[in-house]
């Protein structure tokens, strides 16, 4: 599965492409407009940072324009995914930009139905929303899985990318699941690396060697 950061913050996909555990960034309109950079700026300086997969949002409703939109953002960099929400305009740009050999992330799905929708208009990828499905009382995992079913079924060949994500163990279940993509923000990427065993006998291995090779300098 591969690992995916979500954010606009440069300084965060700066941190994680250097532990070498980043494949590519989503980006969504909230996240660029905390950051209130041009989006076409700040998504040029992402794919100097990531070499990987980049979703960068269309921000209009109507497919034409989201079309038009799509257009100019896969123009930015030839790792720009054009990022579209799950509406009827958003598929049909889809099946449009698609066809035009533009890769495209069908975004806010959160029924098994939206994603067979996505994959049949000739998605690249498909973001079910897993923590937002989570907080209205719906197992969001369960989406990812039966997703993952329909398409293995069917034969699609549209990535499944679990998208708002909340904690280490919704990447571990996204993973489980089926998910090919896992999107995580800084914080949740940081608590993967945890676990009080690992920084506890770290400190015993080391004081263990110092207190037996005090006074040894190696190298
Ligand atoms: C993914 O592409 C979205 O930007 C993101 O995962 C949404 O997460 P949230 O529900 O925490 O806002």
């Amino acid at each position: 599965m591969k690992l995916f950061l979500d954010t606009a913050k440069l300084d965060e996909i700066r941190r994680a492409a250097a532990w070498g555990v980043i494949d590519g960034v989503t980006t969504n309109p909230s996240l660029i407009a905390r950051e209130r950079a041009p989006i076409e700026d700040r998504i040029r300086e992402i794919c100097g940072i990531v070499d990987g997969d980049v979703s960068a949002a269309v921000v209009s409703k109507d497919w034409e324009e989201m079309t038009h939109e799509g257009r100019l953002l896969s123009r930015i960099h030839s790792n720009v995914v054009v990022k579209l929400p799950l509406t009827r305009d958003g598929i049909r740009a889809c099946s449009i930009l698609s066809k035009e050999g533009i890769r495209t992330n069908v975004t806010l799905c959160f029924t098994a139905a939206q994603a067979l929708l996505a994959a049949k208009a000739g998605a690249y990828i498909v973001s079910p929303f897993v923590g937002r499905l989570d907080d209205i009382g719906a197992p969001g995992l369960d989406l990812v899985r039966d997703i993952a079913a329909i398409y293995k079924t069917a034969g699609f060949g549209t990535l499944i990318l679990a998208a708002s994500l909340r904690s280490p163990m919704k990447v571990t279940g996204a993973a489980k699941a089926g998910a090919h993509i896992a999107t995580v923000t800084f914080p949740v990427l940081e608590a993967l690396f945890e676990h009080p065993l690992t920084q506890k006998g770290l400190d015993q291995f080391l004081s263990d060697y110092a207190s037996t090779f005090q006074e040894t300098a190696v190298g």
